[in-house]
């Protein structure tokens, strides 16, 4: 049978993996597909750039000769972003190509449109990579889960954030070393601020909650919140308390309506979840059949990336020659059954919390603390002076509390820093018990 034709857009962390993938397991590939997966052009940036394995490939610095070329039938973005990537994926879908992407920032933002027009031209727009690296993720979602009503997902969606998260409690190491080590393994963004404010795991968090709840791509309702403003110290005192920071996606679906929330969270260590490290990234999936599951691997690299690239390209070979029809849908729920679920604001959600204060050491400090706690009904779990201090000297205070509305914290807080006894700012981070 002939070959079917690829033109990979991007070779960089991904683009390189995805072809030394395909090249190293060409055989088993195509006896999976059916048919040889063969690479027939690439485009890149910088065309003078040296590159290792790209010896007797047609290399192109214009995406769109690629998309506008007829004997190409697949085409795989690894560019990013929504610029070039846009334009050619959109461009592809009209030239009745098949869409393989990697691109989370493309699909959460324009992910409706896309593929209301791959529906319109009968092609696929397959995008395995996108959340989670190489955990595939999107096909236990779509296809594993599909007789549950999926009730929570709970995960850890981006690598450069555990990456960065694990360093530091592990060794003590500095943000910014542990940054530029994941930037040099090619785990992070071209801008790794997406990484670290927690937008690339917004990105993830979207397309995971439209397939799990058959909800439109929302990125705009995602509560969004990274990780620097996580201090070492917490990092210390949430240890000494039985917990670890990680950088959490959640989407829940609550009886007011569906939370939709990234943002660092103290997990018990007991708890799996806690213990996921470095680059790996798990999703625990709670499903009304099933129950809870969960699914781990590594969450960024090349290779890891790839895998998912090629598992995508293998799955749209198998479905060339159906009814469009009669495929997957891509969001998992038919395209005219997505539903308008409510999505509440982060003032609504309901959580635990992690609080670090200083306050002057003085009688009746702590019960003024608490009066306020007690007023807006919220109960405190632990608290823990750190230090004596003589009368009058700045201490820390931690404090846990019980599970209560986000906008009661919002008021007990500013109210707390409003007394002349509390010094400096109150660092609140959410805590989340899972199982
Ligand atoms: P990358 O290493 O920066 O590679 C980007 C590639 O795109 C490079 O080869 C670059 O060319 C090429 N490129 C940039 N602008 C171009 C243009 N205008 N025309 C043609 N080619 C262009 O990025 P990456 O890490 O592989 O990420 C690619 C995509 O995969 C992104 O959407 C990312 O979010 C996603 N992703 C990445 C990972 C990961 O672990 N890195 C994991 C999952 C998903 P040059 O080589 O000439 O610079
Ligand atoms: N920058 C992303 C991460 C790549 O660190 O998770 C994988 O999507």
């Amino acid at each position: 049978m002939k070959a079917v034709k690829v033109g990979l857009l991007g070779l960089g962390t991904v683009g390189g993996g995805t072809l030394a993938v395909l090249r190293r397991n060409a055989d088993e590939i195509s006896r999976r597909a059916g048919r040889e997966i063969r690479v027939a052009a690439a485009a890149v940036r910088d065309l003078a750039k040296p590159r290792d394995t790209v010896d007797g490939l047609k290399l192109t610095a214009d995406a769109m000769q690629i998309v506008d070329d007829p004997g190409i039938d697949i085409v795989v973005e690894l560019i990013g972003g929504d610029g070039v990537a846009k334009q050619a994926v959109l461009r592809a879908i009209d030239n009745r190509k098949h869409v393989v992407t990697a691109n989370k920032a493309l699909i959460a933002l324009h992910g409706n449109a896309i593929f209301e027009k791959a529906q319109q031209r009968g092609v696929m727009v397959a995008f395995e990579a996108a959340v989670a690296g190489g955990i595939p993720i999107i096909k236990t979602l779509r296809e594993g889960l599909a007789a549950n009503r999926i009730e929570e997902l709970a995960g850890i969606i981006n690598g450069t954030c555990n990456y960065i998260l694990t360093r530091m409690q592990e060794s003590g190491g500095d943000f910014g070393e542990a940054l530029a080590a994941a930037q040099q393994l090619g785990y992070a963004e071209a801008d790794p601020a997406f990484d670290i404010d927690g937008v690339d795991a917004a990105h993830k968090l979207t397309i995971l909650a439209s397939i799990a709840f058959g909800i439109p791509l929302q990125f705009e309702r995602v509560h969004v919140q990274g990780i620097t403003e996580v201090a070492a110290e917490d990092i210390a005192f949430a240890d000494e308390l039985g917990y670890r920071i990680k950088h959490l996606g959640l989407a829940r679906r609550t009886a007011a309506g569906i939370e939709l929330r990234v943002h660092p969270a103290l997990i018990p260590k007991r708890e799996l979840l806690a213990n996921v490290g470095g680059v790996m990234n798990a999703i625990l999936a709670r499903a009304d059949a099933l129950g809870p599951s969960l699914y781990y691997g590594a969450g960024a690299g090349a290779e890891p990336t790839a895998s998912a690239v090629v598992a995508d390209l293998v799955d749209v070979v198998r479905a060339v020659t159906t009814d469009p029809e009669n495929r997957v849908p891509h969001l998992a729920f038919q395209p005219g059954s997505l539903a308008a679920l409510p999505l509440l604001a982060i003032e609504q959600i309901e959580t635990a919390y992690y609080l670090r204060l200083k306050v002057l050491n003085r009688p009746g400090v702590l019960a003024a603390i608490t009066r306020i706690f007690g007023d807006l009904g919220i109960s405190i779990d632990t608290v823990l002076q750190k230090g004596r201090g003589q009368p009058n000297q700045e201490v820390t205070v931690i404090m846990l509390t019980q599970v209560t509305q986000e906008r009661h914290m919002n008021a007990a807080t500013a109210a707390i820093a409003k007394l002349d006894t509390v010094t400096g700012d109150i660092a609140r981070i959410r805590l989340e018990k899972l199982s």
